[in-house]
């Protein structure tokens, strides 16, 4: 059995910046047996070196199924299956049944409204001269695009941001508990609502009209799980990629001017954000199925195995002098939206939002700075950004 690498010992270091661990494993070897650090210690196998993680991304025998091997766990149970906890087949058939919303065409005809939004939370935010780039920008803006993409007409952002948070960043057990149960009657109702409003020209009227028709195609349970999942994904990620971007700009001053002085630019801060400070810092869980050998390194089957995506894009034998930013670089092949069958569908979506903010916040606030240091970095492996990112202008 290899040593077992115990995180939580590098303390709040680690959180605060984990690529200087994550590169002294890298020199010891590409796959690791590791102790979480978190609420709860947890051992499992993390990758840390780019190309076997991504030859673990195609590996079929490493399965995204938890059910299968342990049974279905909490979240599971309350918010049913969806497609990043399933294999093929269960897999195949619910990524198809959204993908052609997600499509490069689709979302490029989302570029007018995308814009509209930005100008307006712009507008709202640049005579006060200073603001919480989170609340004012990041944050909004995706929630709004996914909320409308969707049809879901007046959340209670608040109490979903809140139970949101904590699915994914959990601070612990009970408030883990407490959350994933909230989100389970939320969209129970959120779904009803949709129901009785009769039919409307969105993405959950269509999948609600799925399931009444064809149960076999989308269950209710998987409907929910759906909904779950893209809503998650609306709340959780591109908030991180558009504040990561703006504090890696903020941060480095000669890129901050580069890009500045050629506005076009601006797709590749968004690109080496994503390699750099990419918003998901290891992917979700996988399981082997059978025992499996990674770089010689032998799994047993039913272990639970961790691809670090942060480790693996800053992986110096893929991208030359991988710590430092910089938005010239050939960011082609990092691993920020994952790869192989689980690849992140609204990876085109989240790039156009990224741009269009980064781009119009660069034209409207050309004095931007860092306004205080910028907020602790998020408990868990799971997601890297921060609540809060103060600037000025
Ligand atoms: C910068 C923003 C985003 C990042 C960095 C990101 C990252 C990822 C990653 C790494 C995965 C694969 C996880 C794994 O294999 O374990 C994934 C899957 C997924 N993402 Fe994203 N994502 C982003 C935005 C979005 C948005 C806006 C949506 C909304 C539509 C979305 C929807 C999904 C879905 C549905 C999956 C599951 C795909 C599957 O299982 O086949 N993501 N994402």
């Amino acid at each position: 059995m290899a040593d077992l690498i115990d995180l939580a010992e590098y303390g709040e270091d680690f959180r605060a910046d984990p690529h200087p661990v994550y590169a002294e494993l890298r020199e010891l070897g590409p796959v690791h047996r590791v102790r979480l650090p978190g609420t709860e210690p947890w051992e499992t196998w993390l990758v840390v070196g780019y190309e076997e993680a991504r030859a673990a991304f195609a590996d079929p025998r490493l399965s995204k199924d938890v059910s299968r091997i342990q049974g279905p766990p909490l979240e599971e149970r309350i918010l049913g299956k969806n497609m990043l906890n399933a294999d093929p087949p269960q897999h195949t058939r619910l990524r198809s049944l959204v993908t052609r919303a997600f499509t490069a065409r689709r979302v490029e005809a989302l570029r007018p409204r995308v814009r509209e939004i930005t100008d307006g939370l712009l507008d709202a935010m640049l005579p006060h001269g200073s603001a919480d780039l989170v609340e004012a920008l990041a944050y909004p803006l995706p929630i709004t695009v996914i909320c409308e993409l969707l049809g879901v007409p007046e959340m209670d952002r608040a109490a979903f941001r809140e139970m949101s948070n904590e699915v994914v960043a959990p601070t612990s057990e009970e408030a883990y508990t407490l959350a994933v149960n909230g989100l389970g009657a939320y969209l129970t109702d959120l779904v009803e609502d949709k129901r009785s409003a009769g039919p409307a020209d969105d993405l959950l009227s269509a999948l609600i009209r799925t399931t009444a028709e064809d149960g076999d195609r989308l269950s209710a349970s998987e409907l929910l799980g759906m909904a779950f999942l893209l809503l998650i994904a609306g709340h959780e990620t591109t908030v991180n990629l558009i504040a990561n971007g703006v504090r890696s700009l903020l941060t480095h001053p000669d890129q901050l001017a580069e890009v500045r002085a050629d506005l076009s630019l601006v797709d590749g801060v968004v690109e080496e954000t994503l390699r750099y400070e990419g918003p998901v810092e290891a992917a979700t869980f996988r399981y082997a199925a059978e025992p499996l050998e990674i770089a010689g390194t032998v799994i047993a089957a039913g272990e639970p195995v961790l691809i670090g995506l942060g480790a693996a894009d800053r992986d110096p034998t893929r991208f030359a002098s991988p710590d430092s930013f910089d938005i010239r670089r050939d960011t082609r092949g990092h691993l920020a939206f994952g790869h192989g069958i689980h690849y992140c569908v609204g990876a085109q979506l989240a790039r156009l939002e990224a741009r269009i903010a980064l781009r119009s916040l660069l034209e409207r606030a050309p004095a931007l700075t860092l306004d205080g240091p910028p907020g602790d970095w998020l408990p868990g492996m799971l997601i890297r950004g921060t609540r809060t990112l103060r600037v000025r202008w």
